[in-house]
């Protein structure tokens, strides 16, 4: 049990293994919110929720100049009503007015969790979960607002959305409809949020929550990679391993805002939805809109936050058949021939790959139309025969005579202006009527708010996947959307466009990972540019960037791992020198960082030597002998790779018994000092053997190196190496790796 409501008191409160959130309904009907963080007891916490006459903060209930909505910690907050903060609702009603003011009417508990039509969510049964509803209106106008939690105990995981309903007589226009706000009375906060560009995505930054508003979001049509919709908020003295610390993931793939406001009393308030800028969704009467999802955990510091959403997207988020099942070792044949190919080069690269050990072979960009280079060709997606000198049929039965899987790129929203699809159905591409579009990559947008077109790409790429025996699919898309307007929607509908697209693309995923279970699906844009809990929701495992230097992913990896499992980050070994920055990096390092991910290669294989194609056999062996542990196991960050010389990571598995310390220098210094790292999760009370695996490259350095420490297999005690600390071997050479493992003995 999750959920309890005392109706003495009014309070709600939710309850997981190790964290409390409560609110409560107070005399006038306002929801209030009155805690959220460590497990407590049940009691009212609304004691000390300041009620003082504050000048300029309007009173609603005239006579009691102490109440005011501007100063109380809000549940669900509102525009237009006396609170001058941040809103999480604005609409504008039928008489042309911008206020609402909601208040409690009813609730309702029920086992399992709530789920949403068409949205992606988390998921969990009648024994893992449970829901809250709480019904407020606003009585002058008739809207109703459902808030919905769901509790996962076990996970230490709340959700949140909303559905709203126009209960009126007239049309009711949302302008912006948050999935959640939350206010924290007290304390001082930082905020960390997660932005870069392409080739560069999540970095992790940390600014001071201050006075005003401070905000994070994309109108990119995309989530982006310019800004993630995760953010953490934590104590301005919270460190990886302690202090408050509180996570926010929103489980949408589209244009998203989360804000941050101080305010006059130095209460804090979040709030999280879709970016207003290019939302306004009418609501006729009795019609209803319901908000995507935000996931919640608090924890004691960024570790253990990142550990819950780990666990969350992992076990409630990704669904279907690869959710568990052992996902191939992958090569993609993108940075190793690029749009130049023929059918015999890329079985060449497989039957070389296969041989390593490689056991999916994926066919990337250039397969279909006219696709020589990325100016054409997108939305015809009948396969090139000519170019790949057989059928696509034909092409993979030889791919998977060699024991291995054969997958297949797509760009399902791309279309080009010179293409056969664009030259049908120009009305097709967002696009303004009388102006130019905006090209990105020389390509436009295919309108995924039409159903029409949702249909056409379900059928065309059914009728692909269903020619060739294809077990992956990666799911691309190379820009971002601006002119946003649709040919299929009326003048005053347009502003529902950029949802209506999300939805559109959530809806061609559904129909198509029902259609094909057996499929695995890979979502990419660009890279990492769609890398969110939503699209988690359709395809358990995501590219995390086209930039494949093991230097820059360690950054890029680092940032990925506070809001999303290693299990969903794609992640290969590509060629050196570095397609993208031409750094060297030896071929162990390589594979030590593409390790924590989902592995693969990304080069030509016929292009690498004999040791290192040895090299490559022993690391796809080492990857699948570990891959339990890397996949599954609990993920300590233990050195930045923003700071000091060297990234240093660790995942242990979920009983304690086995771990595996990987680093990474990505700066070698003469004469260093030794560089310490204290390891978690594991037994105090057990004794572990330490054994230095993974490939290792040539040195003649007279260093102190993993050899001199680990090599007679060093035994030490989980409490020596939680508390005291292991030490990372030196570097022999530039961009060295170690990989450590522990074995409790
Ligand atoms: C961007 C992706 O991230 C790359 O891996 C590759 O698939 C290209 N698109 C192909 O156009």
């Amino acid at each position: 049990m999750g959920i309890f409501y005392c109706e003495k008191d009014g309070t709600f409160t939710l309850q997981t293994k190790n964290t409390t959130y409560q609110m409560k309904a107070d005399r006038q009907g306002t929801l209030l919110h009155t805690y959220y963080g460590q497990k407590t007891d049940r009691t009212d916490k609304s004691y000390w929720i300041c009620c003082r006459d504050r000048g300029f903060s309007g009173n609603p209930y005239g006579m009691d100049r102490a109440y005011s909505l501007d100063t109380l910690p809000q549940e669900y907050s509102c525009f237009g009503t006396g609170d001058y903060r941040i809103s999480a609702l604005k609409v504008k009603n039928t008489d042309g007015s911008a206020a609402s003011a909601l208040r409690y009417v009813s609730h309702e508990i029920t086992e399992g969790k709530y789920s949403l039509p068409g949205l992606p969510a988390a998921y969990g049964t009648k024994e893992e979960a449970q829901t809250l509803i709480v019904t407020l209106q606003d009585c002058a106008t008739n809207l109703k607002v459902e808030l919905y939690y769901g509790v996962l105990e076990e996970v230490d995981l709340f959700t949140r959305a909303v559905r709203i309903t126009n209960d009126g007589e007239g049309n009711i226009v949302l302008q912006k409809a948050a999935s959640m706000s939350i206010d924290w009375q007290s304390g001082a906060y930082d905020r960390l949020t997660f932005c870069g560009r392409h080739t560069m995505e999540r970095n992790p930054e940390r600014a001071r929550i201050t006075h005003g508003v401070q905000s994070v979001g994309s109108v990119r049509g995309t989530s982006s990679h310019q800004s993630n919709p995760f953010m953490m908020i934590c104590d301005e003295s919270t460190t990886e391993e302690q202090g408050d610390c509180y996570g926010f993931s929103f489980v949408y793939s589209g244009e998203f805002l989360m804000e941050t406001e101080k305010d006059q009393t130095e209460q804090t308030r979040l709030v999280c939805g879709i970016h207003p800028d290019n939302f306004e969704w009418t609501l006729e009467p009795g019609e209803s809109f319901v908000t995507p999802e935000v996931l919640m955990a608090y924890g004691k510091g960024f570790g253990a936050v990142s550990r819950i959403f780990h666990e969350a997207i992992r076990e409630h988020i990704c669904r279907g058949e690869w959710k568990h099942k052992r996902r191939p070792v992958l090569i993609n044949n993108w940075e190793g021939t690029y749009f130049d190919f023929t059918g015999d080069r890329l079985v060449d690269i497989a039957q070389e790959a296969a041989a390593l050990g490689v056991e999916l072979f994926v066919m990337d960009d250039g397969w279909f139309g006219r696709r020589d280079d990325d100016n054409s060709g997108l939305g015809d997606w009948y396969p090139n025969e000519e170019k790949l000198g057989c059928t696509l049929q034909e092409l993979g039965e030889r791919i998977t005579a060699l024991g291995m899987g054969f997958g297949i790129w797509f760009e399902p929203e791309g279309i080009s202006e010179d293409s056969d699809l664009y030259r049908a159905h120009p009305e097709w591409a967002v696009r303004i009527p009388g102006r130019k579009p905006c090209l990105s990559r020389n390509q436009l947008v295919l309108d995924f708010s039409r159903k029409d077109v949702q249909d056409y790409v379900i059928d065309r790429l059914k009728a692909v996947l269903s020619q060739a025996p294809i077990s992956y699919v990666k799911w691309d898309f190379n820009r971002s959307i601006c002119d946003k307007y649709s040919d299929a929607l009326p003048k005053e509908r347009q502003g529902e466009m950029a949802h209506r697209f999300v939805l559109g693309l959530y809806r061609v995923l559904e129909e198509l990972i029902r259609a094909f279970p057996h499929i695995l699906f890979e979502g990419c844009s660009g890279g990492g540019g769609r890398f969110d809990a939503g699209m988690l929701y359709y395809t358990p495992q995501i590219w995390c960037s086209d930039n494949t230097d093991a230097i820059e992913r360690l950054k890029i990896q680092y940032g990925t791992s506070f809001g999303y499992p290693v299990s969903t980050m794609g992640s290969h070994v590509s060629a050196v020198p570095n397609h993208q920055t031409g750094r060297i990096t030896p071929l162990s390092t390589r594979g030590c960082v593409a390790m924590a991910g989902n592995f693969g290669y990304e080069l030509d294989v016929n292009r690498m030597t004999e040791a290192e194609k040895t090299k490559g056999r022993e690391q796809i062996a080492l990857f699948k002998k570990h891959y339990d542990l890397i996949q599954y196991g609990s993920y300590y960050r233990l050195c930045s790779p923003f700071a000091g010389t060297v990234t240093v990571w660790e995942t242990v598995s979920p009983d304690g018994t086995e771990a595996l310390v990987s680093a990474v220098y990505h700066h070698v210094q003469s004469n260093p000092a030794p560089v310490y790292v204290r390891l978690g999760g594991l037994r105090e009370d057990r004794m572990y053997r330490l054994e230095l695996i993974g490939v290792r490259e040539e040195c003649t350095l007279p260093v102190n190196d993993g050899e001199d420490i680990f090599g007679q297999g060093q035994i030490l005690s989980g409490a020596a190496l939680m508390h005291c600390g292991l030490m990372v071997p030196e570097a022999l050479n530039g961009f060295q790796a170690w990989q450590i493992y522990l074995q409790a003995q």
